[in-house]
């Protein structure tokens, strides 16, 4: 009994100088990366018009590729902007995330896809969250009531694309992602009916957009007016049957976000078992960085996605807020193993490079030989949200 009571507290010293270890060299990896994001972000912004946003770099050019306003990542740099001024207090950063708000204001009433989340949410919301200008506020429930004009009730969905290849009524995985300005929106001044179409969608792509591992599909293509399943595809993916890397991230961050909003235990379940499927998936590679796709049969010899990387990582740090400690322990190494291999030598540039982007090695479209192997702005804004909620939540 007393070599146990020993051995136990022996055991507990050990585990909590661990424990202690880890949350040092945690806290200063953290603040490193925002130092770090700081200056690139502030050599960044030299490189970009003023009526454009950032996309990637091309390094063989030494050039920042960009995109217009109605991009699907529009929203991605200022609130990557936000999220560093927060930590920093930079005014240089804070004037330039100010300046591209304004830029992309107008989107506040784009109906033509869904990815109004995408753009306003994660740069008005971060704003918001930050300042509390109730003018972002204004802006983020316009955004949220546009966005709900592509419910379509028929398929208790919203509609992805309205023209893309031969699809008739597209929904993506992704658009899970868009339902967190709905539900933000609903709980915060905004029409109830938001929550609902958020629901709903939720609920029609959990019985619809995954297989019996709870890996997801891409595309589920319907009949817009009555629900039907015309079939499930793949557009981003290797194929209709894989595991788009990007894809599963989507869907544990989106269900993860829904139980946060209505604490429906089924939202809940349903990330752990996408968790699940990630993290114990033989072709997750030991750096814990995913291929860009889980059954590309060229393993190993495909491109990682460091961009799903980020999104995980930020995802099952939040998972981790909802569960028990044995639980919350696999899901926060897990992510932490993520962060400490995207801010090593091999995912992250060095200062003054990449064209003032943080990581490297994404990929955005493969089969549509697009983005491949390259920095993209929304890898460093998952990256710099999994940073931020490691410090809120697990170094206290
Ligand atoms: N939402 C588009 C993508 O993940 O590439």
């Amino acid at each position: 009994m007393i070599l146990q009571n020993i051995t136990t507290g022996l055991f507990l010293t050990i585990t909590s100088l661990a424990f202690a270890q880890n949350s040092k060299q945690m806290s200063e990896l953290i603040q490193n990366e925002f130092q770090l994001a700081d200056k690139q972000y502030k050599k960044l912004m030299k490189s970009i018009p003023q009526d454009k946003m950032p996309q990637s770099y091309n390094a063989s050019i030494d050039k920042v590729t960009t995109k217009d306003i109605t991009w699907w990542c529009s929203g991605f740099y200022p609130g990557s902007l936000w999220m560093i001024y927060e930590q920093t207090g930079d005014p240089e950063i804070r004037k330039e995330a100010e300046k591209r708000l304004q830029l992309i204001e107008p989107n506040k009433t784009f109906t033509r896809d869904h990815d109004l989340g995408f753009m306003m949410f994660t740069s008005f919301g971060n704003a918001y969250r930050i300042t509390k200008n109730p003018i972002y506020k204004d802006i983020i429930l316009t955004s949220a009531e546009s966005l709900s004009t592509r419910f379509r009730p028929g398929m208790q969905a919203i509609l992805s694309w309205d023209k893309m290849a031969d699809f008739k009524g597209p929904v993506i995985i992704d658009n899970m992602m868009n339902l967190e300005m709905l539900n933000w929106a609903a709980q915060n001044g905004g029409n109830k009916k938001l929550e609902e179409i958020a629901i709903a969608h939720a609920n029609t792509t959990m019985k619809n957009h995954f297989r019996s591992d709870y890996s997801s599909y891409h595309v589920i293509d319907y009949n817009v007016n009555t629900g039907e399943v015309f079939g499930k595809k793949t557009f981003q993916g290797y194929s209709d049957s894989s595991a788009w890397a990007r894809g599963q991230g989507w869907a544990l961050y989106g269900y993860t976000m829904m139980y946060r909003f209505t604490k429906n235990k089924a939202y809940l379940d349903q990330a752990r078992h996408i968790a699940k499927f990630i993290l114990n998936n033989p072709n997750l590679p030991e750096d814990k960085i995913p291929f860009w796709d889980f059954n590309d049969p060229k393993i190993p010899e495909v491109p990682r996605d460091a961009s799903a990387a980020a999104i995980i990582a930020s995802a099952l740090l939040e998972l981790g807020q909802y569960v028990k400690a044995d639980e919350r322990k696999n899901y926060v190494d897990n992510a932490r193993q993520m962060i400490v291999s995207l801010s090593g030598d091999h995912y992250q540039a060095k200062a003054g490079t990449n064209g003032g982007f943080l990581l490297m090695h994404s990929t955005g479209g493969l089969p549509l030989h697009s983005e491949i192997d390259v920095p993209l702005i929304y890898a460093d804004y998952y990256f710099l949200e999994a940073l931020k909620r490691y410090k809120d939540w697990y170094l206290q």
